[in-house]
């Protein structure tokens, strides 16, 4: 299969970086084009960005110059990565899928339409069938696909295959969330070092509506939510990558928590069986030890693609359990999600 021309709109951020460094040597995607603000426009890559990552900026990228984000100027690319501020992801996302080109979004603007799928491939890749409904609907050639939230991707993928078998009656989710979740150039050092702060603007609305669209139907008009009820309390602490969950689900039937364990062990899904390059072998890794997962010794887990779950206990009564989970943020809960939504489509013939 020749490789799918790609490329990163706003790639000098947080999560435009990790595309960049998941898309060396990728089988199936060249990056062709980069873009970010018109501050970088015009720049070479190495000397624009700020690079945060481990290691070196990617050597293919060192030199690329750094186009503006566009859709007038963007041309000859299949597929464009969106790690965009909402705002921007607003105005230019579906004037890139008027011209014929997928958009896999990171950002907020576009996940709630009702024609917008928001996909996880493990959890709902049949909410690709809205695609169909936004073509038909804006008179498009291109879409736009969306992945959740960096908080709600874990969280979903762990309720999926509870709700599948015992029912989710209710949730209640405290979350702990690591810097890079800010964005560049993040949160203050003195507001967060030695601290806890207990709010993150828009953060759980958007969990919340999000697990709902996720664990949803589609109907003819669009995406429907699911039923249960969930509510969120979302902190933001001194790590730097890895976003921590205890989570409180009531299911409709009682449950044994062996049972539980290896539910969740099990879980697999069409990226699995489809055996997509960004794909991790266990998409939830149960662990048995009293004191995980630990963000700094799992955020990391198959290749930052693995949700890991711990201290799997009975919850207020037979029908309640408790657990912790754990993603990376900017892996699995944004650029590699995008990645991963990108090669569904590609594997399906989509593009
Ligand atoms: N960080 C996470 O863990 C995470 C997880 C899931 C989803 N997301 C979402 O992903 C998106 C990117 O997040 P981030 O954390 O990477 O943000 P970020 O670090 O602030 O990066 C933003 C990027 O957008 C570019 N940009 C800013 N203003 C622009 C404009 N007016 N026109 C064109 N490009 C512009 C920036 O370019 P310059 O360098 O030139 O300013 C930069 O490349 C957001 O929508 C965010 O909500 C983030």
């Amino acid at each position: 299969m020749a490789k799918r021309k790609v490329c990163v709109l706003g790639a000098t951020g947080t999560v435009g970086q990790r595309f960049l460094s998941l898309l060396e040597n990728h089988p199936w995607f060249e990056v062709v084009e980069i873009t970010a603000s018109e501050r970088s426009a015009g720049r070479r890559y190495e000397e624009a960005a700020n690079w945060i990552l481990p290691g070196e900026v990617p050597e293919y990228v060192k030199k690329m110059e750094i186009s503006p984000t566009n859709p007038e100027i963007v041309e000859g690319v299949d597929i464009l990565f969106s790690a965009l501020p909402s705002d921007v992801a607003r105005k230019v996302e579906m004037k890139f899928a008027s011209k014929g080109m997928v958009v896999s979004s990171n950002a907020s603007a576009n996940r709630m339409e009702l024609d917008v799928p928001l996909v996880i491939p493990e959890v709902n890749p049949d909410h690709l069938s809205l695609i169909d409904i936004q073509k038909k609907k804006r008179d498009m050639d291109g879409f736009v696909v969306t992945n959740p939230n960096c908080t709600t991707i874990p969280l979903a993928m762990v309720l999926k295959p509870l709700n599948d078998v015992f029912g989710v009656a209710e949730v209640f989710v405290a979350s702990m969330q690591a810097v890079s979740g800010a964005g560049l150039p993040g949160v203050a050092s003195l507001n967060i070092f030695d601290n806890v702060i207990p709010w993150i603007s828009g953060e759980e609305e958007k969990v919340e509506k999000e697990t709902l669209k996720l664990l949803g139907k589609v109907g003819s008009e669009g995406a429907e939510p699911a039923g249960f009820k969930i509510a969120t309390s979302c902190n933001r602490v001194p790590t730097i990558d890895g976003h921590l969950e205890c989570v409180f689900v009531r299911l409709e039937r009682e449950v044994n928590l062996s049972e539980v364990g290896k539910i969740l062990r099990n879980f697999r899904g069409e990226p699995q069986d489809l055996k997509l390059p960004m794909a991790p072998e266990n998409p939830i890794i149960v662990r048995e030890e009293v004191d995980r997962p630990q963000t700094r010794m799992d955020r990391d887990a198959g290749k930052g693609m693995s949700v890991s779950v711990g201290r799997i206990r009975k919850g207020v009564d037979e029908k309640s359990i408790r657990l912790v989970l754990l993603g990376h943020n900017t892996i699995r809960g944004a650029a590699g999600a995008a990645l991963l939504n990108a090669e569904l489509v590609v594997a399906k013939s989509m593009v």
